[in-house]
């Protein structure tokens, strides 16, 4: 019996949606606490693709309590199309809750969020433009709208007419863009509101009471360390924390409780959005392992960029988050790619000639780094290859690969991904134990 935390320890799409849906068998409680709509996680079942963005993984299986805590900024209309696409694929949500403490995005949030990456041009983060930031601002700010005003219509309006008034002017006065009527959203937002009542719940008592009562609890994260607000590379970050502790804030759960943090690590690198990338592949290499991982974003459908495993963040993220796992999916993409071989970033050279571990606070500091690489011969894959059990039991060259990274975070990779399927897995050691 245990909790588990599941984040992401590079800029994202590390493949999170895999192992929570992977660990969330063995869990009565998914909790999603950080982030919102700007998350996009392919989870593969039954040979059936399901693209998430809010709710969590863990609603793929009926019987799981599925929370959204209120560290979530909680696009209300991105929801009810989620809910409606997976009850179109007979998914049952009855088990799904939603914090009424979680921040509402609204229509002004995202004009706002197209807007500054507008106005700044070249400059621009690349975020996802689903409002994130600009609703983050707003709760900071504190005069965010939360759903437990929503819920409340007397509550609701007065805030939202305020909020209305304030954004107009910004966008028209420092954007030229056009605002909102009050009517335009709430009658809308209203009628979502009546869709969702009947999912809120105490999410905090909820988790707390699972975790009092010895049930395993999995906290699904998004995004990745890098893209952490404090911790990644700022500015081209998202505006919460992906980071382990961020998870237990967003969730209302105490550091005390949490048993196991799982660093999802891909086999390579990749990145969506604008910034420095150290170990960053321009060239037919990237091309071809953009092809074999299908790396496309599943919210903006943006093609990622793609680079070498680098091993200095990985570290970083490992010491943040008191990573005690590691997961590492995608070992199979990098053999089909057919690549003679394949490189690994150990450190980072700076510009004195001295070879450092640390990740580089500034993004001067780390637009100036070289990696320093070790190679590793490509593997030959089979599909047999995919239904492997243990490590030894894969090419020599991609234990190899995976002694290596053990080794430089001195962090156990405890699972493995070997094909897209949830069966295509390999596990080192049980997640559920305290
Ligand atoms: P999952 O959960 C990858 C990136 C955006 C941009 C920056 C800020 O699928 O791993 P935002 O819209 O959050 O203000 O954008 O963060 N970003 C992600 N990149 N995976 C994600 O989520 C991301 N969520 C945000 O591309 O660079
Ligand atoms: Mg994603």
């Amino acid at each position: 019996m245990a909790v588990v935390v599941v984040m992401g320890a590079q800029w994202g799409d590390e493949g999170k949606g895999k192992f929570v849906d992977l660990l969330a068998a063995q869990a009565e409680v998914v909790v999603r606490a950080t982030g919102g709509a700007n998350a996009g996680h392919t989870v593969w079942a039954n040979g059936q693709q399901y693209k998430l963005h809010q709710i969590p993984s863990g609603i793929l299986y009926p019987g799981t309590l599925c929370l959204i805590g209120h560290g979530v900024v909680l696009d209300p209309a991105k929801l009810l199309q989620e809910m409606a696409y997976l009850r179109g694929k007979g998914v049952d949500l009855s088990n799904l809750r939603v914090s009424a403490g979680a921040h509402v995005v609204f229509p002004y949030h995202i004009r706002l969020d197209e807007a500054e990456e507008d106005r700044k041009g070249a400059n621009k983060i690349g975020t996802t433009r689903r409002g994130i930031g600009p609703a983050y601002m707003d709760k900071f700010a504190r005069v965010g709208i939360r759903l437990v005003d929503l819920l409340d219509r007397d509550e609701f309006l007065p805030k939202l007419a305020a909020q209305v008034e304030a954004k107009n002017q910004l966008l028209d006065k420092v954007y030229g863009m056009p605002g909102f009527t009050v009517e335009e959203i709430a009658e809308p937002y209203l009628e979502y509101a009546e869709q969702i009542r009947p999912f809120v719940a105490n999410t905090v008592e909820l988790v707390n009471d699972a975790i009092d009562a010895g049930t395993n609890v999995l906290f699904e994260g998004a995004q990745g360390h890098l893209l952490d607000i404090d911790f990644g590379t700022y500015p081209y970050v998202t505006a919460s924390h992906p980071i382990a502790a961020g998870a237990l804030i967003g969730a209302g759960v105490g550091p005390t409780r949490v048993n196991k943090v799982v660093g999802v690590v891909k086999a390579y690198t990749s990145r969506v959005g604008e910034g420095p990338f150290p170990t960053e592949l321009m060239d037919a290499t990237g091309e071809i392992i953009r092809e074999k991982g299908h790396e496309y974003g599943t919210t903006t459908g943006r093609p990622r960029r793609i680079g070498w495993l680098d091993l200095v963040m990985v570290r970083f993220a490992c010491r943040v988050s008191g990573i005690t796992d590691l997961a590492v999916p995608h070992l199979d993409t990098l053999a089909k790619t057919g690549l003679k071989s394949l490189k690994v970033c150990v450190g980072y050279r700076l510009p004195d000639g001295t070879v450092s571990k640390e990740f580089p606070v500034g993004l001067k500091a780390l637009a100036q780094v070289t990696p320093v690489y070790e190679e590793i011969e490509n593997w030959e894959w089979s599909e047999a290859l995919s239904k492997a059990q243990r490590l030894e039991e894969l090419p020599v060259n991609a234990q190899r690969y995976v002694k290596l990274i053990e080794e430089y975070t001195g962090v156990p990779v405890s699972i493995l991904g070997i094909g897209s399927e949830r069966t295509e897995a390999i596990y080192r050691a049980a997640m559920f134990q305290a």
